[in-house]
Formats: C-alpha cells, structure tokens, sequence
C-alpha cells in the first residue's frame, strides 16, 4: 500500500490524482492532502478521502479548515502554512508526493519531498524549471525517484529505454515534444490583440488550471516543457524539438540514432500519465477509455509559429543562456501571467514582460536554492516595474 501526500489537491492534476487513487483502494490511499485557500474543496475532499492530514497554505484559513473538518465529521490533523507544507512532503505520512502546486510556490515542497527520498510524482514544472540540477540533486541525495506526470515528460519516460531515464541514452537523437498550440493556433498577431482570459483559459483539449491554461495559449508551457525535458533527460537545447499536433493524442516522441522514433499515444486526459506514474513500473487501470484509431482524424503535425507566439523562443533563449535565466524567466512569466488574468496586461504584452526582464537581469550561476528564491523575487520586482511602466 502506498501513502500519497497529494500537494494541490483542489486543482486538477490533484483532482484526477485522487480519481486514480479511489480506483485502487487496495493499493494506494491519500493520506495528505493541501491546498492554498479553497477551504470548502478540500473539507469536500477530506470527506470523501478520509486523509491523516489537511493542509492549508494560507495560515489565516486554518481555524476555518479545523472548524469545517469538525463540522463535517472528518478527524484529521489540521496544519496551515508553506512550512507545514514542506514538513507534510517530507514527513512520515507519506511515502509518496504528487507534486501538483502552482508556480514557484510549489518549489519548497517539491524539494522536501526529493530531499526525503520520497517517490516525487512530479506535476509542478515551475519547480524543474526554476532549480533544474539543484532538484535532480536533492533527488539522488535523498536516494527517491522522480517520475514525471507531465504528460509529455510521461511520455518521453515511456518512450526510453526501459521507461528509465537513468539508462544509456547515446543512442538518442531528439526528444520531440508535441504541442497543442492551444486555443489560438494559426492565429495571427494582430487577431491576438483583443484575447480576454476567458478565452485563454478555453483549452480546446485540456481542462487544466488558469494559470497553466494561460501558458498553453502562449505557448511558454511548451517553453517550461523544453527546460523541463532538458533537465529530466540530459538533452541539450538543440536535441529538443517541438512539433504542433493539435489532436494532442501523440503526447511526444522519441527518435533514436538508427531513426525509429518512439511516440506515446492516447486520448487527452491526465488520468493516464498519472496512473503510470503512480503504479511504474507496473500499470494499473485510469479510467481512460481506449483509444479508436479508426474514428480519429489524420494525424496532422506542423512547426511553431515562433514568431506569434514569442514566449517559446524566449523559453530556448532562456536555456541556452542557461545560469539562473530560466529561474527568471519563470519569474517574470508568473508575475505577467497574473497580470494579464487579473485584466491588466493584453494577452501579447506577456511575452514583452518576460523579454525585458531577461534582458535586465543577465544570467548568473545557480549556487543554490537560497540565492535561487532571492533572484526569484528579484525578477518578480523587475517584472512588477516593468508592468507599472506599461499599463
Ligand atoms: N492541469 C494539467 O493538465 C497539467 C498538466 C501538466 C502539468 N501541470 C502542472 O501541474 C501544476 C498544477 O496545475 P493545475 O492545472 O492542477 O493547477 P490548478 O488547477 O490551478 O491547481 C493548483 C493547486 O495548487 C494550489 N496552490 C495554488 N497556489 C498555491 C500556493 N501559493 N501555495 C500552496 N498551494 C497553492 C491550489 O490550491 P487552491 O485550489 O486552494 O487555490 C490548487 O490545489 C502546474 O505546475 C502545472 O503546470 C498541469
């Protein structure tokens, strides 16, 4: 039986999380469970989940967590705050974190529970992004294992040796990682120019969180996914390439030196990379139906409009300038991000935030996760500035 602390419970990765999880009473049980401030989503979870620990990571909100929990006949602990957090993923509750926070606000937990040598079902790609190397340390340290939930880092782990990433990997050419293209694929940069957030965060195949959803429009989800991959797989920025497929039912490949190529196919739905990565190395039921290759369309691909949509080129920028750029670059991206769904900054505005910031702060060494979160605010200050003198 393992015991999951799921980090993000109320959002949707950790919704599908825990839809996998009751699928397997017998193997898996939640026995954390956190969220920021949606009190009522996760007492209704604690309800059903029955977990040993509520963790809620605005402190204001514990007394009303305690009080609901009690209302609703759920005894569980109660904590509240980013240490309670961080102690939650590293403590002795769990033997396994799917980390689903948002943001750099994920990034602590994250490196609580590598450090502990949980088994880190890693969801939270700010987090690689932010501290890549330093993660992949605090990994091998702990002595865990990292098994990627995104869905196509899911799929590139599927697609390699052995579903390692740890294997040989010379015969490796490319990892190839499809995009979407999100909900303006094809559009020009004059047609971006009136995009509201409700029409960003309409993803026309994933239901996913706003800020993620946000992201995908932009195309700077795919941007965090190339860094992610470069750090999860060991390739460099010229062995990562992105292809749209706007079916998203190849959810990324691998080609090999002799010139197979790999891929990982499936209908859209987060419930299977999850449950791969929950059960690896075996394989258990999602609630995923199958896939019928004979109603599906043509598989189409076609390259990035780089040009409309900057924030991907601004993402290979990032890494190849390397240092603490892509730490940055997520920085200014999340401060942007929030502006533009707050009504703020017009939706092509946010790849403008993140070049001036970039192009401010050169990049400088990574040296560890202390000076990492000093630059992280740093570039959130920069982005704020930049933003007062554009809106
Ligand atoms: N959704 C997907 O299909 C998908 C796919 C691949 C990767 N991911 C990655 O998975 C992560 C989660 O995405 P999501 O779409 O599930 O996001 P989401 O729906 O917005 O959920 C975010 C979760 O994080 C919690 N949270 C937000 N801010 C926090 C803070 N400051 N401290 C502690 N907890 C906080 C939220 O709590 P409240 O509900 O209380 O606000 C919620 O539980 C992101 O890094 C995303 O890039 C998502």
């Amino acid at each position: 039986m393992h015991t999951v602390a799921v980090l993000g419970a109320t959002g949707s990765i950790g919704g599908n999380t825990l839809d996998v999880i009751a699928r397997h009473p017998q193997r898996f049980r939640a026995t954390v469970l956190t969220a920021h401030r949606q009190v009522e989503a996760l007492v209704a979870l604690c309800v059903q989940h029955r977990p040993e620990l509520a963790v809620i990571a605005d402190p204001a909100l514990e007394a009303e967590l305690a009080r609901r929990l009690a209302a609703a006949g759920v005894r569980c602990e109660v904590a509240s705050g980013p240490a309670a957090l961080t102690a939650a993923a590293a403590g002795n509750l769990c033997d396994t974190v799917v980390a689903a926070i948002v943001g750099a606000a994920g990034l602590e937990s994250t490196l609580a529970a590598a450090r502990s040598g949980k088994r880190l079902l890693l969801a939270n790609k700010e987090s690689i992004v932010m501290a890549g190397s330093l993660l992949l340390q605090a990994v091998a340290a702990g002595g865990g294992t990292l098994i990627p939930v995104d869905s196509e880092h899911n799929a590139i782990f599927q697609c390699l040796p052995g579903g390692r990433p740890d294997l040989d990997r010379s015969g490796v050419r490319r990892l190839i990682l499809t995009a979407s293209g999100g909900p303006f694929r094809g559009r020009s940069r004059a047609e971006l120019a009136e995009i509201t957030p409700e029409q960003a965060c309409k993803h026309p195949n994933w239901v996913m969180g706003r800020k993620i959803s946000v992201d995908s429009a932009t195309l700077m989800n795919k941007g965090l996914e190339v860094i992610e991959a470069h750090h999860l797989f060991g390739a460099p920025a010229e062995a990562i390439e992105v292809v749209v497929h706007a079916q998203s039912l190849i959810h990324s490949m691998v080609e090999y030196a002799d010139g197979s190529v790999l891929a990982q196919l499936g209908n859209p739905d987060m419930r299977t990379a999850i449950a791969h990565a929950l059960a690896w190395p075996q394989r258990i039921e999602s609630g995923v139906p199958s896939l019928d290759l004979t109603a599906c369309a043509p598989l189409q691909f076609e390259p990035p409009d780089l040009a409309t949509f900057r924030c991907l080129a601004l993402a290979y920028q990032a890494l190849r300038a390397g240092g603490d750029a892509p730490a940055v670059l997520n920085a200014a991206n999340e401060v942007a991000v929030e502006a533009f769904l707050a009504g703020v900054l017009p939706f092509l505005s946010i790849a403008d935030v993140v070049e001036a910031v970039l192009a401010e702060l050169p990049p400088q060494v990574v040296v560890d996760i202390p000076t990492l979160l000093a630059r992280d605010q740093e570039a959130r200050g920069v982005a704020r500035r930049v933003l007062r003198d554009a809106c």
